[in-house]
């Protein structure tokens, strides 16, 4: 079972600042799930779509340049990161998945991400706007895509064979074996958030689920590895 470190390793730094990319390399994670947004004219590594949840900054990131942007306190004096800082410093240590919120330019996206950086990190692109996902994929069909949803469909992870992707992405509250079996005979991995409680990492790990996104990596891998004794 992979680890990805939800919003970097976010228990110990504020979440999704180069702070919490640091940790989560240092502590191992396999993966780094990040979510993105554009501004004016940058994509930025945050969660909401206003500010003032994770900054000192106030209104929607959306009005903002990145310049106006930078000014803002994202947690330990630390600003916003754009995409690229968060690339930068990844650069292949481990795999990303950067989870699409606010994007809707995913041709620019594409010609904004390096293709250093396609060539050195493994990247797995998210959304639960599968529109976006799908528009990915139509433009770069070597790319991973992974489909999110919040539910559990009729017919189970139809949705996300139809998308071509390369995993479902599950919230644990609706993670059924069903669910993950039919994930599994689609042949996608399934992904399941957020999974932070030891009982839950050993129900996800007796389930089969393929990762978790957890804010504790360095706990997970732990648990995972006395688990493998
Ligand atoms: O990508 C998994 C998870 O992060 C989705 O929910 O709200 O934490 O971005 P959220
Ligand atoms: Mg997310």
């Amino acid at each position: 079972m992979i680890i990805f470190a939800h919003r970097g390793a976010s228990k110990d730094k504020p979440e999704n600042t180069l702070s919490a990319i640091e940790e989560a390399i240092k502590q191992q994670a396999d993966a780094i799930e990040i979510d993105v947004f554009e501004c004016k004219d940058e994509f930025v590594v945050i969660h909401d779509r206003w500010l003032q949840r994770t900054t000192t900054g106030h209104g929607k990131v959306e009005n903002h340049t990145y310049a106006q942007l930078s000014q803002f306190d994202a947690g330990l004096g630390q600003p916003i990161p754009t995409l690229n800082q968060v690339l930068d410093m990844v650069n292949g240590k481990c795999e990303l998945n950067i989870e699409l919120k606010g994007v809707h330019q995913t041709a620019h996206l594409l010609d904004y991400i390096h293709p250093t950086h396609f060539d050195n990190t493994p990247i797995l692109f998210s959304s639960f706007n599968h529109h976006v996902i799908k528009h990915i994929k139509q433009l770069k069909p070597d790319c991973k895509i992974g489909a999110l949803t919040s539910s559990v469909p009729l017919n189970y992870a139809a949705f996300a064979s139809e998308l071509g992707a390369y995993s479902t992405h599950l919230d644990i509250s609706f993670c059924t074996q069903a669910f993950v079996d039919d994930i599994h005979l689609r042949g996608m991995k399934a992904y399941v958030y957020t999974v932070d409680e030891l009982e839950d990492i050993v129900l996800m790990n007796d389930m089969g689920v393929d990762g978790i996104f957890t804010n504790k990596p360095a706990f997970a891998k732990t648990v995972l590895s006395h688990m493998a004794q």
